[in-house]
């Protein structure tokens, strides 16, 4: 059978290996080895300064690492990024909106920028604020949006375009307990056609929410692999997490 052996969600997509990136002096990628399949939530846990950032930001091109390879979808990042470009959303850990523009405003640019004409942009920005529950608020300007409006619109601006792979850094903290809960929800939607990766400090909601867990530590993933696995019987991803960072 052609599908023997494959992971349920499917082929790994999101392939890193031995990724190193410097900021100056600073070591702050120091090998990272990572492989996230299609159609799984991936959850990139860490704590402040292990390097979750940084690894989003080479995955979806920004950031040149020093060393190391990434394929996405078999094109390599430092050959083929225009394809990458192509194939992915990002919700940036600080995201930045025009502050004197409103969310549907903005949106439509972007979906100009994609591709579509007039009304197909307006249409398109109208039904994605939709799907991310900020309709009552697509008029405000980003000035008079609230944290949670603003990551809300900040997701909503990774979906134009269609991505296979959307990555979110820390989509939900700071959160109301609703958004997120609507957050995840959507990310589980989402989930039906895309592949997910999903930084966040939150690790109850991680060990709910995501099929895989990344843990990265000083640069590197120390541990990988199905939450299932990773997280054994009458443990937590907590407890799991607090006896990997002594080892
Ligand atoms: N632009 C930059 N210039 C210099 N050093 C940086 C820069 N961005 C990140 N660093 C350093 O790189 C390391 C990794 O940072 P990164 O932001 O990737 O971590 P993170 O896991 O996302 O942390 P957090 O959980 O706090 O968001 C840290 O030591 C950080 O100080
Ligand atoms: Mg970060």
């Amino acid at each position: 059978m052609a599908d023997k052996g494959k992971d349920k969600e499917g082929n790994i997509v999101v392939k890193t290996e031995g990724l190193v990136k410097f900021y100056g002096k600073n070591k702050a990628l120091n090998g990272l080895s990572m492989n996230v399949p299609e159609r799984a939530i991936y959850g990139l846990v860490g704590p402040n300064g292990a390097g979750k950032t940084t690894t989003l930001g080479i995955l979806s091109t920004f950031i040149r690492p020093n060393s190391g390879s990434v394929e996405i979808y078999g094109n390599d990042i430092i050959k083929e990024p225009e394809k990458i470009r192509g194939l992915i959303g990002i919700l940036p850990q600080r995201a930045e909106f025009y502050a004197n523009r409103t969310a549907l405003d903005i949106m439509t640019f972007y979906s100009k920028l994609a591709g579509l004409n007039g009304k197909e942009a307006f249409e398109n920005a109208d039904r994605l604020l939709d799907k991310v529950g900020m309709t009552e608020h697509k008029d405000k300007k980003m000035k008079e949006m609230s944290h949670g409006m603003f990551k809300l619109m900040g997701i909503a601006q990774t979906l134009i375009g269609n991505p296979k792979i959307i990555m979110l850094d820390e989509a939900t903290s700071g959160l109301d307990p609703k958004v997120a809960y609507n957050i995840r929800k959507l990310v589980r939607e989402l989930k039906k056609d895309t592949t997910i990766i999903f930084s966040s400090h939150n690790l109850y909601e991680v060990e709910d929410l995501c099929d895989y867990v990344g843990i990265i530590h000083n640069g590197k993933i120390i541990a990988e692999g199905r939450t299932k696995s990773i997280v054994k019987k009458g443990k937590s991803l907590e407890k799991v997490f607090m006896e990997k960072m002594e080892e």
